[in-house]
Parts: structure tokens; C-alpha cells; sequence
């Protein structure tokens, strides 16, 4: 039996390896573009809602000059100015009292940084998608949002998902949203390269949420938690969510067939959390793993019942349960595991499903075609495919005269 795509360490280190390698000096990047938001005061505010787009929810602490240009200009990168190195971002300080914590000078690098900003859950928006759902009072209209986690370089595989599974349609009737999900990567010119390129796509699909953060690894539970916080304003009524991965192939038909035939027949005002469930595991505690989570970021060994970051499925219901549950949990880097603790403080569960096959697909011989159609055409979701194999796949369970026998699909 082969096994597409890897295990679960596989995933785990594809998953987050593209992230983590973008981290460098990205204080010294998000402070320049600072800089550079205050050199450009007389761009007029264009925010006129009530959800306040540079400070997420809590207008705290940003001078009024950074909200004027928190949404640049299409063609404001002309008049930039070269990056200037100037301290971090003046909205959330390091907490320094954490060099005090035990052994904290033997601690790997990203991991005091980590300790250093663990307290901080508010970054400005860059960019907003503020119609996605038509407005909090329209946003039950909206049946399934993908919310898709992307790093700013990941053009590529946006620019497919919105040709293939996510793009924004009506299945049966239901509509299906997307947005993507992005922080700050690189620094310098680069830095401002990669916003400039997220600020052409959400002028030409308005699909992008940006805030100005250090888009790593060990932030994707902010990116989650900020996420959250931004649908209860924007999108509150919404029915069902697909979170994941960029680099998934989602059926997402199939997803809307499932979702709108619940046994119990939710619809997305009760608790649904489903994916590839991963139960009695703990933090790992060697210290060369990408996923070392040492004692002084977590004591506990052992980790609650959670799904695999890699793509699930939820309702709005526990998406905003989840949401409030936060505010009192500490940040845990591990995002997946971070939402298994807010479920588990809510008396909430995840659940399995079988066609989320984030760890890969058993395919019964070396003989077959392992990403023949008819394996993909019942599942929900796969992780771990390129461009062109969603492109692919995409286009082949989705031809008319796509015949499948039942020997291709006997183990699934
Ligand atoms: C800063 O770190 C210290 C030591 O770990 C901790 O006691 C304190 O609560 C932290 N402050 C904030 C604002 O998180
Ligand atoms: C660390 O602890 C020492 C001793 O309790 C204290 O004097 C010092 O101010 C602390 N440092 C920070 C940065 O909190
Ligand atoms: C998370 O983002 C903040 C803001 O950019 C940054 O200061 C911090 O270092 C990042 N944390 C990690 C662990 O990368």
C-alpha cells in the first residue's frame, strides 16, 4: 500500500517549513514599512465602517496618521522611500520580563521570540476584504468561507485555488466565499514587493486579509485567532468554514453535499468541528525538532484532542465560540492544538471524518495511478498537492465522462 503524500511528519514539516524560513530581521521590515506609512499622510481615510481597519477591533495605540494609509494607494510604491531601519512597531512591545523565565538563554531563537510577543493578539489590518460576506446582517447567505492560510510569496498557489476548489460559487445553491489569510513576510524591498503584489491581487478579487505581522511559523495561532476576530465583525452569520492550508486539494462540492446533510441537521448554528483527528500526543520536547515546544512555552505533556492544522471543517457556531474561548488561553504556537484547547475549555469536540485525509491517501497497489480521479472525486480534502496537481485534479473529477469502476475506490 502506498501512501500519497507522506504521514503525518511529512505534512507536519512541508506544512510549516515555508513559513519558518522567512523569519529574519521581519522587526526591522514591518517597523520600515511604518516608516514608510508616515511619509505618505495626505492619502485620504478611506475607512468608513465601523470596524475599525488598522487596529483590528481595539483601536489602540496607532497615531490616526498610520490609519490614513493603512490601505495604500494602487500605485503608492513609486513614491516609497527607501526602508529605513527604525526600532519595532510602537504597538506591542516585547515583554522583556521574560528573560527572567528559567533557561531562557538556552532557548532556541524563535522561541524567545515566541515568549518575547506571546502576549500580543492585535496587529493593524493592511488589508481588508470588508464585503466578503455582504455585510454582518447578509453573511447567513453565506454557506461555506474558505479561509485559506497563504504566506505573502504563495501567489502561485492562490492564483490556482482561485481557478479550482476555491473558487467562489453556488453548489446546489450555496454559496461558497474565499478569502486568504496573510501576514508580513521578508524585509526591506522585498517586504514591500510581496505587500504590493497582495495589494494588486485584493484590488483585482478582494480576497486578501493582511495584518502587519511577522508571517512564521510560530504566528500562525495569531493569524488563526486574528482571523476569528475579524469574521465576528465581518462575517458573523456565517454558515460553515473550511480553514486550511494553501497547498490543500479540497473538494469542496463534496464539502457543501456533506455540510448541507448533517444528521443532525445543523446549520452552522450548532457545534461542528471536523478533520483528521489527532488524539494522545503531547508537545515534543527535542530540542532539534521544528516542533519543540519546551516546557517553558507549555509545562503540560499532554495536548488535547485537536484536528490536523492541514484542513478542517467547522461551523460559524463554534468558530465564534472558539473565538471568545481565546481571550483567556495563552497563545500556544501550534495553532491546530491551540483550537483543540479552546474546544476542550468550551466542553466542545472535535470529531474524525474520513475523507479528510491530511496525513495521505492509501492507494491499494504501486500498479494504480496514485492521484488517479476517482480516489479524489469522494474525499473531502487532501494535503499536500503543487499547482499543477490541483490544477489537474481539479479539472479530472470535474469532467463529465469521468468513469470510475469500483476498483480504484475498494479502499476508500
Ligand atoms: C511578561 O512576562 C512576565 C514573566 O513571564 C509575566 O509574568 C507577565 O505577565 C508578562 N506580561 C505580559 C503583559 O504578558
Ligand atoms: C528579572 O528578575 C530580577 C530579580 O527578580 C529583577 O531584578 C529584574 O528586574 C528582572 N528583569 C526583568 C527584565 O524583568
Ligand atoms: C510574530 O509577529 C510579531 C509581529 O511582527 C513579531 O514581533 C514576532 O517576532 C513574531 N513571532 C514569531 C515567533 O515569529
Amino acid at each position: 500500500m502506498g501512501i500519497i503524500s507522506g504521514g503525518t511528519a511529512w505534512r507536519w514539516s512541508y506544512r510549516r517549513q515555508n513559513r519558518a524560513m522567512r523569519i529574519s530581521l521581519r522587526n526591522i521590515g514591518a517597523a520600515t514599512l511604518v516608516v514608510t506609512t508616515l511619509c505618505l499622510v495626505v492619502i485620504l481615510n478611506r475607512d468608513n465602517s465601523s470596524y475599525d481597519l488598522s487596529t483590528g477591533i481595539s483601536q489602540r495605540q496607532l497615531p490616526s496618521v498610520l490609519k490614513a494609509d493603512m490601505i495604500h494607494s494602487p500605485d503608492d510604491d513609486a513614491q516609497n522611500p527607501a526602508p529605513t531601519e527604525v526600532p519595532p512597531q510602537p504597538y506591542c512591545e516585547r515583554n522583556h520580563s521574560m528573560v527572567n523565565v528559567s533557561d531562557f538563554d538556552t532557548l532556541p531563537h524563535h522561541i524567545q521570540d515566541f515568549l518575547f510577543y506571546r502576549h500580543c493578539r492585535h496587529f493593524p489590518m493592511l488589508l481588508d476584504a470588508p464585503d466578503k460576506c455582504g455585510g454582518p446582517e447578509a453573511s447567513s447567505d453565506v454557506f461555506l468561507l474558505l479561509v485559506i492560510k497563504s504566506s505573502p510569496p504563495n501567489y502561485d498557489r492562490r492564483e490556482v485555488l482561485r481557478k479550482t476548489w476555491a473558487q467562489e460559487r453556488q453548489h446546489h445553491g450555496k454559496w461558497i466565499r474565499r478569502v486568504f489569510i496573510s501576514g508580513v513576510s521578508d524585509t526591506g524591498f522585498e517586504q514591500q514587493r510581496l505587500n504590493k503584489v497582495l495589494r494588486l491581487e485584493s484590488r483585482e478579487y478582494g480576497d486578501v486579509i493582511q495584518w502587519d505581522f511577522a508571517d512564521t511559523f510560530f504566528n500562525l495561532t495569531l493569524k488563526q485567532m486574528l482571523f476569528l476576530e475579524w469574521m465576528e465583525h465581518r462575517c458573523p452569520s456565517v454558515r460553515f468554514l473550511l480553514n486550511g492550508d494553501d497547498d490543500i486539494f479540497a473538494n469542496t462540492d463534496n464539502m457543501v453535499d456533506y455540510l448541507s446533510g448533517l444528521p443532525d441537521g445543523n446549520d452552522g448554528s450548532k457545534h461542528l468541528y471536523v478533520g483528521h483527528l489527532i488524539r494522545w500526543v503531547g508537545p515534543i520536547r527535542e530540542k532539534w525538532s521544528k516542533y519543540y515546544v519546551p516546557v517553558q512555552v507549555q509545562e503540560s505533556n499532554s495536548y488535547p484532542p485537536y484536528c490536523g492544522g492541514g484542513g478542517f471543517l467547522l461551523s460559524g457556531s463554534t468558530g465564534r465560540i472558539i473565538y471568545k474561548m481565546s481571550h483567556s488561553i495563552t497563545l500556544l504556537p501550534i495553532d491546530d492544538v491551540y483550537m483543540g484547547m479552546c474546544l476542550e475549555k468550551a466542553g466542545l469536540e472535535p470529531v474524525s471524518h474520513f475523507g479528510v485525509r491530511t496525513a495521505g491517501l492509501p492507494v491499494p497497489s504501486s500498479k494504480v495511478d496514485s492521484y488517479h480521479p476517482c480516489y479524489y472525486r469522494e474525499i473531502l480534502l487532501v494535503h499536500r498537492f503543487l499547482p499543477y496537481q490541483i490544477y489537474l485534479m481539479w479539472n479530472r473529477i470535474n469532467e463529465p465522462n469521468l468513469k470510475c469502476d469500483g476498483s480504484q475506490v475498494s479502499n476508500l
